[in-house]
């Protein structure tokens, strides 16, 4: 959805949106996690496959390649650069664990480390850089 929007607030808007999408879920598979529901937690993670899959990857190419480059001029590319390879992170981490979910065998240390990064990085995105991104584009 994201991929149609051109750069301006309801860019911003819409991938603020998409971080609440993804955090209910991210609740879920950290609460089945704490309470040590492995199978619950992979139930969890391949029902939400397309949120933290093929939605997170458009959400983030929006981010790097249509939001972010809009931005650098005023804010500075290498603030914007931590984004960037705090993305690479998740992503890596996100095809650890939903490939550990399709096998069945779900590492806990990694998945509590993919639900951390991923809520650090967007409660970042929410705090600090949509409200700056929101005051540039008006
Ligand atoms: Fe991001």
């Amino acid at each position: 959805m994201t991929a149609e929007l051109p750069v301006g607030i309801a860019l911003v808007d819409q991938l603020s949106k998409e971080h609440d999408e993804v955090r209910s879920l991210l609740s879920g598979i950290e609460d089945l996690t704490a309470r040590n529901d492995l199978g619950g937690a992979v139930d969890q993670i391949l029902s939400g496959s397309a949120v933290i899959g093929e939605a997170l990857d458009e959400h983030i190419v929006a981010e790097d390649e249509t939001l972010f480059p809009a931005l650098a001029s005023e804010m500075g590319q290498e603030l914007l650069n931590g984004f960037i390879e705090e993305h690479v992170r998740i992503k890596q981490l996100r095809d650890l664990v939903i490939s550990s979910a399709r096998a069945n065998n779900l590492p806990v240390g990694e998945t509590e480390e993919f639900c951390q990064v991923l809520r650090e990085h967007m409660d970042k995105e929410d705090m600090m850089l949509f409200p700056s991104a929101r005051e540039l584009l008006s």
